[in-house]
């Protein structure tokens, strides 16, 4: 507005109104197999990481955080494969991931999991769903 008015306040009662998005966009179009994207997204103030992981054909979505201490699964440099790309692999203590499940196949919390996220293709990209999660992370 540049003439000084005000935009109208919303009306609408807070209970009709739609929740924010909560989705984060991805490109995803250049991601060949074996590779990783790591991404952030905000939950309730803090920045929190999470990857889409190219495997096999598929592509899966994670919160990149170990179920063994609650670290990020790489120095901040996005290096989450091990060196022939078939394991995600945890660089504090060696922890080893299937990438199609998310479950530690080796090191200190096997039989955990990361925790997945759903998400939706759009063209080139995928639309993370990064609503709060509950499954003890
Ligand atoms: S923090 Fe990941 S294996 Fe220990």
């Amino acid at each position: 507005m540049t003439d000084g008015a005000r935009a109208p306040e919303d009306e609408t009662p807070p209970s009709d109104r739609t929740p924010p998005a909560r989705g984060v966009r991805v490109p995803v179009a250049d991601l060949l197999p074996g590779q990783t994207r790591v991404f952030t997204f905000d939950e309730d103030g803090w920045e929190q990481s999470a990857f889409v992981v190219h495997h096999e054909g598929a592509l899966r979505v994670f919160v990149n955080r170990c179920p063994h201490v609650p670290y990020t699964l790489d120095f901040g440099d996005g290096e989450l494969m091990s060196p022939d790309r078939r394991t995600l692999v945890c660089a504090n203590h060696g922890a080893r991931f299937d990438p199609a499940t998310g479950r530690c196949t080796a090191g200190p919390p096997i039989g955990r999991a990361l925790t997945a996220l759903a998400f939706t293709r759009d063209g080139d990209d995928v639309m993370v769903d990064v609503a709060p999660h509950t499954d003890g992370i």
